[in-house]
């Protein structure tokens, strides 16, 4: 156990939550943050709860979200360039909606959203889109009009995402004919792509793309665990004149409260459902991050410690 000093915070993790780019902060490649090294505690995003505090911000009982590690206890500090933001405790809110759709996943649907301008009318497919992020961001396109299209590994995953969120329509993409089901899903084209795989499926999507089309470049993660991941023909998005854009959420850090005070409305006004995969146990966290990379979870992956 930490003992803590003046101007710290000492929290116990109650949740942690799995995330894909967990895979690539573990790739000694460039990317948006610095690879972990090893040794270092794993990085992840947490929710946890102050239990002892000599930090001017934080008293016990506080509860906050940000990057606690794979950790029981995380020592908040003053002095610290840390990223921690106290959460509310809401009546018949579970704590765990602060990672999910009150969360990371939350926020990156909706600012991926925005990106991809939707019209009422247009058609939207969402890859991965039983998972944490694709499934608000097919919700969110259901919320602005739009024909909304998932792509998802199982057919439990494709009526959940029809029958409970609203989709127009679900292919697997396991399925041998899963690119005939697509065209026939998007009999008019396909308007706007958030895609979160990559790959053969976002070359197969881009394919079917209108002109002007535009790209919600979320994630690519069926080439994170691959040292030369397959990239899409980048000829398609010049022919079609496509608007690629990639983002990052933390690039929108200042609008996190507007974003998350809009998700909040939609989820109590039922127009925002989520599911969530709890796994009991830290020592249980890398066999769940595989879980993301074999289509393991529905909706929000958690480790519950
Ligand atoms: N840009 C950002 O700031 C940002 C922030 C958060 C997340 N993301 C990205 O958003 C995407 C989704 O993340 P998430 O946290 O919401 O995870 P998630 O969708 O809850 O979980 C990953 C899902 O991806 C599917 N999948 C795994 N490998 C696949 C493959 N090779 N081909 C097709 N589907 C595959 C699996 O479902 P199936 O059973 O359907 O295969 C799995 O359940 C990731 O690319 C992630 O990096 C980006």
């Amino acid at each position: 156990m930490p003992e803590i000093k003046d101007g710290q915070a000492l929290a116990r993790v109650k949740y942690l939550s799995m995330d894909p780019t967990m895979r690539v902060w573990m790739a000694d490649i460039p990317q948006y943050m610095p690879p972990v090294q090893i040794g270092e505690v794993m990085r992840s995003l947490g929710f946890a709860e102050i239990v002892e505090s000599r930090h001017p911000d934080y008293k016990k009982g506080d509860r906050v979200t940000g990057l606690t590690g794979l950790q029981e206890y995380v020592i908040i500090d003053a002095s610290a360039k840390q990223f921690f933001q106290k959460v509310p405790k809401i009546p018949f809110v579970s704590d765990t909606v602060f990672l999910g759709v009150l969360g990371g996943n939350g926020l990156t649907a909706f600012f991926g959203m925005e990106i991809a301008q939707p019209k009422k009318g247009d058609t939207l497919v969402v890859s991965a889109a039983a998972g944490a992020t694709g499934s608000i961001a097919g919700q969110i396109g259901k919320i602005h009009g739009c024909r909304v299209v998932g792509i998802a590994g199982s057919d439990d995953k494709c009526a959940w995402i029809t029958k409970d969120l609203g989709f127009d329509a679900a292919i697997n993409y396991k399925h041998p004919d899963w690119k005939e089901k697509l065209a026939a899903a998007t009999p008019s084209g396909i308007d706007i792509d958030f895609e979160n795989v990559g790959g053969e499926i976002m070359q197969e999507v881009l394919n079917r793309m209108n002109l002007h089309g535009r790209v919600a470049l979320c994630g690519l993660l069926s080439g994170y665990t691959k040292e030369n991941p397959s990239m899409a023909n980048f000829g398609t998005v010049l022919v079609k004149r496509l608007r690629v854009q990639g983002f990052i959420i933390l690039d929108y850090a200042s609008r996190f409260m507007e974003a998350a005070t809009q998700l909040g409305q939609w989820k109590m006004f039922g127009k925002l459902k989520d599911r969530e995969t709890i796994v009991e146990g830290l020592e249980k966290a890398p066999d769940a991050i595989n879980m993301l990379f074999t289509g393991g979870n529905t909706g929000k992956l958690i480790v519950k410690l």
